[in-house]
């Protein structure tokens, strides 16, 4: 059979209440152009992230019913970590409620204000917390990774030749670990080959730096390896995983994405010592080490999601779910970066809106338009995320800006799909009448999420 269909069947709805144009036109004036301040329940298709909205399985939920809420020593959190030491391989398994929870604890004991931290590209909250501790969070993306036509299979790969220059240029000593997104949701969700993997491995061993995955998004990685990647075709994607994980030394996690989980997230390593200033650090700030600011039905419908999420015929599925809107995007001649990552469309901004300037957000502009016409909510990432100095508060245009669409999992069907093409291309077809933006008020860091903003 041709017709790709969701490997699933739907038990549970939530209805979705329409709007009108006229209304979304005041509402997102309302939430000061930026969508992260809109009510939920007025957007009609949510694409602003892929975190924490997937749809759970009746596995999940019925394991929940069992969850174990003693405080120290439930049998949820044996379920979760034996799961986690089972598919990532790491011997110290910390639990937290989320992702960048994770990220603060391991820099918090690791970076100091002389530290660099290299990575593929750091998503917005591994360089906020870098930067919290005062470290220098640093993007070596191939050189494929700009060109954004560039039909490359592994455009989240990091430039190796740069890495080695940057450790012999500052010394192992400035660089606390080397770290790797999978897959590199800046950079346009692309995967990060085996190959590189290794090859980062290699680096950071021979000058004696940990290695670390943000492995939010591993099995979608591993998936596109098996697709992709020569001799990887007959592998699992778990197998693929553990091979993946058995080069690094520790990895952060947030559940949010490949874990199916609505909540939850964690932090590996191999090092026992480490990982004991960890747990220090997570008794003040999360809880104590068997449930780590997450209820015990948490832990147990991570446990579940972390496997399920390893099924080839949902990864499949995913993967081609998202490559059916951006061949669609491309017919239509919209400006968006190929090949297809794996939980995101990315509309390139700069090339929607030429007319608009960098330090006037195209990205921002096109977020906006798309709730106006369709009540699509998008987010931007681009200028308005990681164009600001946050201790100068200098501004500067980001690498690239970019409108992420992110597709929560099992959530929406392909003609929620349809609907968001035919949203995107009424948007196109008045592209010249589009204005840029300006920041009306930001906070220091993570402006993205709360700045607010007007038409210039
Ligand atoms: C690559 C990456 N790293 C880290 C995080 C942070 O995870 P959380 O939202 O659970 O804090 C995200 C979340 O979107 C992410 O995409």
């Amino acid at each position: 059979m041709k017709t790709i269909i969701e490997p699933f069947r739907i038990k549970m709805v939530e209805p979705i209440k329409l709007t009108t144009r006229g209304q979304r036109a005041q509402l997102i004036e309302a939430a000061y152009y930026n969508p992260f301040l809109l009510r939920a329940e007025d957007v009609i298709i949510d694409l602003l992230t892929d975190s924490g909205t997937s749809a759970m399985s009746s596995e999940a939920w019925g394991a929940m019913m069992r969850g174990d809420e003693s405080y120290a020593g439930a049998r949820s959190w044996y379920r979760f970590r034996d799961t986690v030491k089972d598919i990532f391989g790491f011997e110290q398994v910390i639990p937290t409620h989320q992702g960048r929870a994770a990220e603060h604890i391991l820099f918090g004991v690791m970076v100091n204000p002389d530290s660099i931290i290299p990575n593929n590209t750091h998503f917005d909250t591994t360089r906020a917390n870098i930067e919290f501790f005062g470290g220098k969070a640093i993007d070596l993306p191939c050189a494929e990774a700009d060109d954004l036509d560039s039909e490359y299979l592994f455009k989240g790969n990091m430039d190796i030749e740069a890495l080695e220059k940057l450790v012999a240029d500052e010394g192992p000593e400035r660089i606390p670990l080397i770290m790797v997104t999978v897959t590199n949701n800046s950079g346009g969700g692309q995967p990060v080959s085996m190959a590189n993997i290794r090859e980062i491995s290699r680096v950071a061993r021979g000058a004696g730096i940990p290695f670390y995955f943000d492995a939010c998004r591993f099995a979608e990685n591993a998936q596109f390896i098996r697709r992709r990647e020569p001799g990887y075709g007959d592998a699992s994607a778990a197998e693929i995983a553990a091979e993946m994980f058995s080069h690094a030394d520790g990895c952060t996690m947030s559940a949010k994405k490949d874990g199916f989980a609505n909540i939850g997230g964690f932090l590996c390593t191999n090092d026992a010592e480490l990982a004991r200033r960890e747990r220090n650090i997570l008794i003040l700030t999360e809880g104590f080490p068997t449930y780590g600011g997450l209820a015990g039905r948490d832990l147990e419908a991570i446990a579940v999601g972390l496997r399920e999420v390893l099924d080839e015929h949902y990864l499949d599925y995913r993967l081609l779910s998202t490559r059916y809107v951006v061949e669609h995007l491309r017919e239509l001649g919209i400006p968006v970066v190929s090949p297809a990552g794996g939980h995101a469309v990315y509309l390139d901004a700069r090339r929607f809106l030429p007319h608009i300037e960098s330090l006037q957000y195209p990205g921002q502009s096109l977020a906006v338009e798309l709730y106006i016409e369709a009540g699509i909510r998008s987010a931007e990432i681009g200028t308005v995320m990681f164009g600001a100095d946050p201790h100068t508060g200098e501004e500067h245009p980001a690498r690239l800006d970019l409108v992420r669409l992110a597709i929560p999992r099992r959530v929406y069907t392909q003609s929620h799909m349809d609907y968001v093409l035919e949203g995107i291309n009424l948007v196109w077809e008045r592209r010249s009448d589009i204005r840029g933006m300006r920041i009306v008020r930001a906070p220091q860091y993570l402006r993205h999420f709360t700045a607010e903003f007007d038409w210039v």
